[in-house]
């Protein structure tokens, strides 16, 4: 089941209906179908790949429900465009924030899951929410009942998330150390980390080109890893990412803010108690 269908199940309504066309030139065509007049209505859509056109869909669907006088939640599983959280340069601009801008422009309320900065929450006037996947990643691995594991962080900025990782599963957590090189290249350093064929867990936020990931395994496997699996909360997987990891690593597993093979995790649950309680 989409994770939309879970939210309403979970919430215990009616999973509405939109047709959704495109015209002949490409312009896109959204028409809400269910009865939503004056209804509470949560719209889940993640904005991940392909981006443009998931963007335009939310925007075209929050303003008819709008037009149909519903009140919106939207929901953001995978908040895209939110990795340019600030100009890195001076005139860049900040796709996160425009992308809030937009949204909010017909939604009265916000969710996303684990959004890359925390500070993207202040692009937006309306209340806007964040839930953290992290306990869900360390009860999947509780389950697969690994006898000595760690968790290892590929980069600094993921320190956080790996830690929240390993404090539901009750296990050591390690970092290691990242250089940027350009997009896609990384050199990752290791050295401090002891291992004594551990069940290692590498744990990131998002998994775009692989490139974090696949670095951080290479330089752990002959540190005296005893197996390598890799989870992260937003599968991005651009190109051939997935392949690269497997090769090194025993098992990739993700959430399923995006739908990918890996998205075995649900997030629904999360989702539905925070609209729940929000
Ligand atoms: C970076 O700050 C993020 O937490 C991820 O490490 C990054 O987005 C992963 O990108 P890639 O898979 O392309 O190395």
């Amino acid at each position: 089941m989409d994770l939309a269908g879970e939210v309403a199940k979970g919430l215990g309504c009616e999973l509405g209906q939109a047709a959704v066309k495109r015209f002949p030139d490409g312009e896109l065509f959204v028409k809400i179908e269910s009865p939503v007049e004056g209804e509470e209505v949560v719209v889940v859509q993640s904005t991940a790949r392909p981006q443009d056109e998931n963007l335009m869909e939310l925007f075209l669907m929050m303003d008819a429900l709008s037009d149909l006088k519903a009140s919106v939640t939207a929901v953001i599983p995978y908040y895209g465009y939110g990795r340019q959280d600030r100009a890195f340069e001076r005139g860049e601009a900040i796709s996160s924030r425009t992308i809030a801008k937009h949204i909010q422009v017909s939604a009265g309320k916000v969710l996303t899951v684990n959004p890359h900065k925390e500070h993207i929450l202040s692009y937006f006037d309306v209340p806007t929410f964040a839930v953290d996947a992290a306990p869900l990643i360390g009860e999947y691995f509780k389950e697969k009942g690994l006898k000595h594991p760690v968790v290892v962080a590929p980069d600094a900025g993921s320190k956080g998330l790996a830690q929240k990782v390993a404090d539901a599963l009750g296990c050591r957590c390690e970092n290691c150390e990242k250089k940027r090189l350009g997009p896609g290249k990384v050199v990752t350093s290791v050295e401090k980390i002891k291992l004594d064929r551990n069940d290692v867990i590498i744990v990131d936020d998002i998994i775009d080109s692989g490139g974090t990931i696949v670095e951080a395994a290479k330089a752990l496997k002959p540190m005296g890893a005893g197996s390598i699996r890799v989870a992260c909360v937003h599968p991005v997987l651009t190109g051939n990412a997935s392949e690269r990891i497997l090769e090194i690593a025993d098992e990739l597993v993700a959430t399923n803010t995006i739908k990918t093979e890996y998205s075995r995790i649900s997030v629904a649950g999360l989702i539905v108690e925070a609209l729940t309680n929000k």
